[in-house]
């Protein structure tokens, strides 16, 4: 048994997220496995939700506790996370300060103006566009940012990229295993396969914790939306040891790291023919929307492993659908044509 409990939780979403079957798109894709849908992005009513709130719920306390008055983090333009960092300060009552850099090569003429960053200013944040290209990494940008603050008399809380290196990044999605095992309690059946977008790390770190405790680690399928999949793999092995070690759960292996890596051409942030394709076919048998940067990338995992038959007939699939829908605003030019 996990010793998840003893770390205090903050609440910041709705609860339990809800589990459904995909009939349609099962169908579309010959019926042998069946793909379950766990609705991370119908998380909370904070900014329309997504991944990171579930990771949040264990640092906000931390920054409670440590007498913070602004919280500080890093992302892309179209950042989910720091869209869900400005969130949460707007609903604890603290200032936000985010560093935004040029992660994307991508030039749609609104991009820095819609969806994500757009709710990010208007939740009073303040944004810095930074010039820097992609690293999941700690970076000088964000670094100077706390020291800005600390100069003028604030008292900043760090959080790092995707909250992913911070000591308490992978806990809630250990909490998610645990979840999902109350559910399949009920449903009366386990998932197979859990099948997640990876490019921080703590979402399929965490993932592997919770899942270790009933064997089922390498069960987690993490599919790279960074490409660059050698630092990925090694932050998720990291953060799922040291996330281990916090909840005295099970050694974890290298070979625990589970991370497809054909999926996530030709940069993040940029979807190829593929990726827009499978963002078609999930919306046009579920009405399940992605992005074209996280949930657009393992959904074409997903569809393409069902294809080279990964998984064995009768599998049960659960697709993580972690969040992100704002972002395709950034990306009309693509789909003009739909
Ligand atoms: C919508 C969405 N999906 C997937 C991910 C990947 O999660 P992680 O950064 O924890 O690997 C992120 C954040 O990076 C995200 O915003």
């Amino acid at each position: 048994m996990l010793n998840l409990a003893r770390f205090e939780r903050y609440p910041l979403t709705f609860g339990p997220t809800p589990i459904e079957f995909l009939p349609r798109l099962t169908e579309h894709l010959g019926g042998d496995v069946e793909i379950y849908a766990k609705r991370e992005d119908c998380n909370s009513g904070l900014a329309m939700g997504g991944n990171k709130l579930r990771k949040l719920e264990y640092i906000v306390p931390d920054a409670i506790a440590s007498g913070a008055d602004t919280l500080v983090s890093i992302g892309g333009v179209q950042s989910n996370h720091t869209r869900l960092v400005a969130a949460v300060a707007a609903k604890i009552g603290m200032k936000c300060h985010v560093i935004q850099e040029s992660w994307v090569p991508h030039d749609d003429a609104v991009y820095d103006r819609v969806g994500n960053i757009l709710m990010t200013r208007l939740m009073g944040a303040h944004s810095q566009l930074v010039d820097e290209g992609f690293d999941v990494g700690i970076r000088d940008s964000w670094l100077n940012a706390l020291k800005e603050i600390e100069a003028k008399g604030g008292k900043p809380y760090p959080i790092p990229a995707g909250a992913s290196v911070h000591k308490y990044g992978g806990l809630g999605y250990v909490g998610f295993a645990e979840e999902v095992r109350a559910q399949e309690a009920e449903l009366g059946f386990k998932f197979d396969y859990v099948v997640v977008c990876t490019v921080t790390g703590s979402t399929h770190a965490g993932m592997i914790v919770g899942f270790a405790d009933d064997g089922r680690a390498r069960q987690v399928i993490g599919i790279d939306g960074s490409f660059t999949p050698r630092q990925v793999r090694a932050q998720v092995l990291d953060i799922a040891q040291k996330t281990s070690a916090l909840v005295d759960g099970p050694e974890i292996a290298g070979e625990d790291v589970i991370l497809m890596e054909d999926y996530a051409y030709p940069a993040y942030g940029v979807p190829s023919r593929e990726t827009v394709e499978a963002m078609r076919i999930a919306a046009r048998t579920e009405a399940m929307i992605t992005d074209p940067v996280y949930e657009g990338k393992s959904i074409q995992g997903l569809i393409d492993l069902v294809k080279k038959g990964f998984f064995p007939k009768k599998s049960k699939v659960l697709y993580a659908h972690l969040g992100g829908v704002p972002a395709i605003n950034g990306y009309s030019y693509t789909f003009r044509n739909g």
